[in-house]
């Protein structure tokens, strides 16, 4: 799970079209010292966030199933225990959960010190009113549950956004609050700075004021409200200690006592209060040149990747981030920060002609669709890697995810200008669920958005024609930056660097069919992208079985489970140049794959051979898919 599909950023983004604007939902656990979920039950809607607010003693919230109430459901989400000994006053840690679909969800407290869960200390998300899965039934069901309740074993969170909110110089005094804390591995500590110019640097216990060897900082955040809405995130990747202080040297606000730490030991000789100690008696403080380093700065929500020098003026980043899944109002203007790392503007005239032919405008709209996957893909990455929550990854790839994601943004708007120039409708909204569990499944989804990108623009390039001819160059230009995108991240994964995906001719309508039927988070597209001419609703494409050369690992076969149909069915693979082979499917849905073919491609059940890539969709019986033809080391995913 990430911080962005839970982060104000993703979710304040979904608006614009919206009659049902995502909502923030808040439910308190255990609040005046009662075993109890306030309120117990709560109807969502997709999109919606759903925060759980700690207090007294010492809960957890653990997914479970109807059947099964006080067990974690395999897969199912988990805040990690939280300790508060207040009951009135809310934890500094949160847990936050996003909505995907309206089935019930069912939750419950995992201490099993007093069974929390035998003691109605349950809670459900869209139960349904009436019938046999009620939460009544929920909760008597959970009184007779097995004791003790389990808990997933490594106590980790999981399938949520655990968050430490820790206040940097509130009210004016020269602390971190709290300042001593322990905290699980995967939790974000959100930092908040308030007035007046604070920093946020780690260190090591032994030099206290003194910034750590790739360790995270922050710029001086000079501020005049509190709180003011800018905010620093790094993630706790294990159980070690972590020092942190500020930099400013104005009233030396380390040696101050202005020093935090997570996890510190609570006896011997490196708790809190001797790192405090230390800091007392250490030589002025010191902070990078590069910020931010490690985590992400926010000002309100937006990521703010590149500062200038070693203090940070917010009143000069100027990007929204609404931008990132949400249509720009005409005439925005990107930020010299984002234009900066897409290394260039969009241009000051694309040459419109009079007028936008019917078809052009679909095509707009169909190509600012998938882009909006291809910007939505490239952030969440890029922010995981800014964020340092995959490992190993050198700053100079980080970087270049960077300047992509930008590049795609400022290309985008290419549609989205144009559109606009011509009074047509944009498509707004379209949240997409992006499976980023891991860098080389994100990659995976990176060069799918990426290879779709240019196999649709590519396709529409051969349809352009009379009024529309203006559209040929933004599109070539939209086809080169997509192409060079999909060639970087095809060499960073395990294959070989050879084979670099070519430009396919991919039918736009069966592009953009896979993109909302296997992406799009379900209702969250609006009216103008339904309307488009997209193949959402054929059957997905599914690779049973695969046979590969000994030696060499190339793919010689694939079985599909075959579509209904009457007549013979074959397999379109669609390759470079706008061309395509077919082979036979037999009975039993298996296939060879023909000869001279290499790297990714894309292919699709079909009830015609012969067709030219352009025409497929005609005929096609299942959705197209991605397969990798030649795997040298035999590790074909
Ligand atoms: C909170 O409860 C969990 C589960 O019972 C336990 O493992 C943990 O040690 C408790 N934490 C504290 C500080 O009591
Ligand atoms: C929503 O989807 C994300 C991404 O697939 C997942 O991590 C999260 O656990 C899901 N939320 C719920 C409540 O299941
Ligand atoms: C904030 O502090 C830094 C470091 O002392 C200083 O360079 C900068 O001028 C300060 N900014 C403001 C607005 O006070
Ligand atoms: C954050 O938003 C609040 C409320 O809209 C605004 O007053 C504040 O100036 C914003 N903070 C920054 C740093 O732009
Ligand atoms: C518009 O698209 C339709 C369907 O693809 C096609 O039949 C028609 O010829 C196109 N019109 C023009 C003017 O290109
Ligand atoms: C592929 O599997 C999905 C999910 O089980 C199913 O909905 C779809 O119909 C299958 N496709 C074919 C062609 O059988
Ligand atoms: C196959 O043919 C039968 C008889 O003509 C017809 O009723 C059925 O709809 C056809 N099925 C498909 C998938 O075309």
């Amino acid at each position: 799970m990430t911080w962005l599909q839970l982060s104000s950023v993703a979710l304040t983004l979904i608006s614009a079209w919206s009659t049902v604007a995502a909502t923030h939902h808040e439910v308190t656990v255990g609040a005046g010292g009662q075993l109890k979920f306030i309120p117990e039950t709560l109807n969502a809607q997709v999109g919606d966030q759903i925060t759980y607010r700690f207090f007294a003693k010492n809960h957890s919230v653990v997914q479970s199933t109807f059947a099964e109430p006080c067990r974690p459901q395999i897969g199912g989400f988990f805040s990690g225990f939280v300790v508060n000994p207040s009951q009135d006053d809310t934890a500094p840690t949160t847990f936050t959960i996003h909505v995907n679909d309206t089935k019930p969800i069912w939750v419950y407290c995992g201490q099993r010190n007093n069974d929390h869960c035998q003691n109605g200390m349950v809670h459900a998300i869209n139960a349904s009113p009436e019938g046999t899965n009620t939460f009544s039934n929920f909760k008597s069901a959970a009184s007779n549950a097995q004791r003790p309740s389990l808990t997933p074993s490594d106590g980790l969170p999981v399938g949520g956004v655990r968050k430490l909110h820790v206040d940097v110089g509130s009210n004016g005094n020269l602390v971190f609050d709290p300042s001593n804390v322990a905290e699980l591995p995967r939790t974000v500590i959100e930092f908040s700075f308030n007035p007046a110019n604070h920093s946020i640097v780690q260190s090591s216990f032994d030099a206290p004021c003194q910034p750590l060897d790739g360790g995270f900082s922050t710029p001086f955040v000079p501020t005049q409200q509190a709180p003011s809405g800018v905010t620093f995130e790094v993630v706790v990747k294990d159980t070690k200690p972590i020092w942190f202080y500020c930099a400013q040297t104005a009233k030396t606000h380390c040696q101050a006592g202005m020093v935090g730490s997570i996890n510190a030991a609570n006896t011997g000789d490196k708790t809190f209060e001797a790192f405090k100690q230390l800091a007392a008696k250490a030589p002025a403080s010191n902070l990078p040149t590069h910020q931010p380093n490690v985590g992400v700065l926010k000002v309100n929500g937006t990521a703010v990747y590149n500062v200038n020098g070693v203090v940070f003026d917010s009143t000069k980043t100027g990007w929204d981030s609404s931008i990132v899944t949400d249509v720009p109002a005409p005439g925005y203007t990107y930020s010299p920060y984002m234009v900066a790392m897409a290394g260039g503007s969009v241009p000051e005239n694309y040459g419109w002609t009079d007028r936008l032919s019917s078809n052009a405008t679909e095509y707009l709209q169909a190509m600012q669709l998938m882009d909006h996957f291809v910007v939505q893909v490239l952030f969440e990455g890029y922010s995981k890697l800014r964020q340092g929550e995959w490992t190993g990854i050198p700053e100079s790839i980080i970087s270049i995810f960077g300047s992509m994601f930008a590049q795609a943004l400022i290309q985008r708007s290419t549609y989205i200008e144009s559109l606009q120039h011509f009074n047509k409708p944009t498509i707004n909204g379209c949240r997409f669920n992006i499976d980023s569990s891991s860098f080389d499944e994100w990659l995976q989804t990176s060069l799918t958005a990426t290879t779709l990108s240019t196999g649709a623009v590519m396709d529409i390039i051969t349809q352009v024609e009379g009024q529309d001819h203006w559209m040929i160059a933004a599109l070539a230009t939209a086809l080169g930056s997509k192409a060079r995108m999909s060639a970087v991240i095809n060499m960073m994964q395990n294959h070989m660097a050879a084979s670099a995906p070519r430009e396919e001719l991919i039918p736009v309508e069966l592009a953009l069919g896979y993109v909302r039927s296997k992406y799009a988070v379900g209702g969250t597209c609006g009216p103008e992208a339904d309307s488009l001419n997209s193949k959402a609703d054929l059957p997905a494409l599914n690779i049973t079985a695969k046979e590969t050369q000994s030696g060499t690992g190339r793919l010689t076969s694939i079985t599909v489970s075959l579509p209904s149909s009457n007549g013979s069915r074959y397999v379109a693979w669609i390759g470079p140049w706008g061309g395509i082979k077919y082979s036979d499917l037999d009975a039993d849905g298996k296939t060879v794959v023909p000869e001279g073919l290499s790297g990714h491609v894309w292919i699709a059940v079909t009830s015609a051979k012969g067709m030219r890539a352009k025409e497929i969709s005609h005929s096609a019986l299942t959705a197209i898919e991605k397969v990798w033809v030649v795997d040298p080391w035999g590790h074909d995913g």
